[in-house]
């Protein structure tokens, strides 16, 4: 328990506070002018949806879902409880119906507490009417109280790990498939893992997101996402970020090749790490991912996929690196380039920038043509996207020195006398109308404190009004930077505050 008014965020989770909170928006701001060039438009998504659709969409072995997601039941809607304890057969019936069915939760904890309650009441049923009831029966109807409370009778939700699954999810549920052309949809918000903290990784953290759906999958608009991403990061002057690109094929060549994947790596499975042996039975793509320094050697020798790929994937792949040509983007082949989550397909692309350390893919993102259908929708859609990691974006920016950010005030409004009071805040109101951030005191201050503090909150201008000010009919303005000082009237005050 914390002590008492001693909170803390809690592990993995972080306040963004001012100043970098400008840097955040303007790197928010840019994005949406970047994106809104490119005809994408901004969805809202919920923070929470079924676990279900993380699970189906993302894939059930994979880290994300197996792992680290914020998994919760939530409260049942409605729920007839059973009046009397005569009434606990039919409701346990009942609630077995649903559990069935899958409408509350089919997990061990819900099966283990339905099975002791029916066990509860069949007991409950054999005692004879009339006879008192002793300690151990008035205990066993306790206990079926206490495990009817125990049920997990609401559905399961979790935090969205990602927004992929959430877009996929909308872009079918209100049938956007009907619009013309593709569907270009930008999303900016936080996403929850549970993964072990660390410089850049956090349990809340922030994409900036953005999928295109619709009918064609041409290799132009692989590229063409890409150019977006290249174009915000030029424009937010981040220096050094890599484009890694890769084709992992399709539902036609990727089995096959994986099978052989796991062929060679069962060859040599007693090199590997506990990981990546548990990876050849679940998923063997991602043992290409591995970082651990002895299995680097064994993983060059490995089959590539690039040798692999039929013909339309390769066809695909060769017009997406043209496309890329094109629009003159740098980019780096890496066969190794897999990614974590199951709905990729063909292209899957990873940009890396400096000062991350190990943390340093700052966006990932790849096709997945499949995951429209998979969740329900049509068949014929294809998709690809990508996410930005705004944390790590963020840092990369402020370890190249990009992360500044002009901040404090215009104007600091330092008056004295009641009379002055009332003319100062006439004026901020002006100024603040007319754009300029100012700082009004709320009370009173001896003339040193106040100039005092203007310096402190490094205000660019004082303007000082008094009662010798008033009579004049002007103010005084000092500059901070240098001390330079001179009295104006208020329209030659807006002129030279708008010039300096
Ligand atoms: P992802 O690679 O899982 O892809 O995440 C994208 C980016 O989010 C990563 O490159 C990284 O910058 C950032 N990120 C991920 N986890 C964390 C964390 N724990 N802390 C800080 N940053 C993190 C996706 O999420 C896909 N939905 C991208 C996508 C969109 N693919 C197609 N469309």
């Amino acid at each position: 328990m914390a002590e008492k008014g001693k909170f803390q965020a809690i592990k993995g989770v972080r306040d963004i506070l001012p100043p970098e909170s400008a840097l955040w928006n303007r790197v928010e701001q840019t994005a949406r002018e970047v994106f809104g060039t490119f005809g994408f438009a901004e969805i809202r998504l919920p923070i929470f949806e079924p676990t279900e659709l993380f699970a189906r969409a993302i894939g059930q072995e994979t880290d994300v879902v197996a792992k680290e997601m914020y998994t919760f039941v939530d409260r049942p809607e409605k729920l007839e409880e059973p009046e009397t304890i005569g009434k606990y057969g039919d409701f346990i019936t009942s609630i077995f119906r649903k559990y069935q069915s899958g409408e509350i939760p089919r997990n061990g904890y819900n099966e283990f507490a339905l099975l002791e309650m029916s066990k509860s009441w069949d007991r409950f049923k054999s005692l004879e009417h009339g006879k008192p009831v002793s300690h151990e029966e008035f205990d066993n109807v306790t206990r079926m109280l206490v495990l009817r409370h125990s049920l997990q009778l609401g559905p399961e939700v979790s935090l969205r790990p990602e927004a992929t699954a959430s877009v996929v999810r909308a872009y079918t549920e209100h049938g956007m498939q009907i619009l013309p052309g593709n569907a270009k949809l930008y999303y900016i918000g936080p996403m929850f893992r549970h993964e072990r903290p660390q410089k850049g990784r956090y349990r809340q953290f922030y994409q900036i997101g953005a999928e295109v759906l619709g009918a064609s999958d041409a290799p132009g608009i692989d590229a063409e996402v890409i150019e977006m991403l290249m174009r915000l990061f030029e424009r937010l002057k981040l220096k050094g970020a890599i484009l890694n690109i890769n084709s992992i094929g399709d539902k036609n060549c990727r089995p096959a090749y994986v099978e052989k994947l796991r062929a060679e790596l069962n060859k040599v499975r007693e090199q590997l790490g506990a990981d990546s042996q548990r990876r050849i039975e679940t998923n063997p793509l991602r043992v290409l991912d591995s970082k651990l320094e002895h299995e680097q050697a064994i993983i060059e020798k490995l089959p590539r996929i690039a040798e692999h790929l039929c013909d339309a994937c390769r066809a695909h792949y060769d017009e997406v690196k043209r496309q890329l040509g094109l629009r003159g983007i740098a980019y780096q082949e890496n066969w190794r380039l897999v990614r974590g989550l199951d709905y990729y397909m063909r292209t899957t692309f990873e940009i890396t920038a400096p000062g991350l350390g190990s943390q340093n893919a700052v966006c990932g993102g790849g096709r997945y043509d499949g995951l429209v259908e998979l969740l329900g929708g049509q068949a014929t859609t294809k998709g690809i996207g990508f996410a930005i990691g705004t944390d790590r974006l963020i840092l990369s920016l402020q370890e190249a020195g990009e992360g500044a950010v002009q901040s404090g005030f215009d104007v600091y409004l330092a008056w004295f006398g009641p009379a002055a009071q009332v003319a100062a805040i006439g004026l901020a109101r002006r100024l603040r109308d007319a754009g300029f951030v100012v700082e009004l005191p709320a009370v009173e201050m001896k003339f040193g404190k106040s100039l005092g503090l203007a310096d402190r909150l490094k205000a660019r201008h004082a303007v000082i009004m008094g009662d010798d000010e008033l009579a004049a009919g002007v103010v005084t303005v000092k500059r901070l930077s240098d001390g330079t000082q001179q009295k104006l009237s208020e329209a030659e005050l807006f002129s030279y505050l708008r010039a300096d």
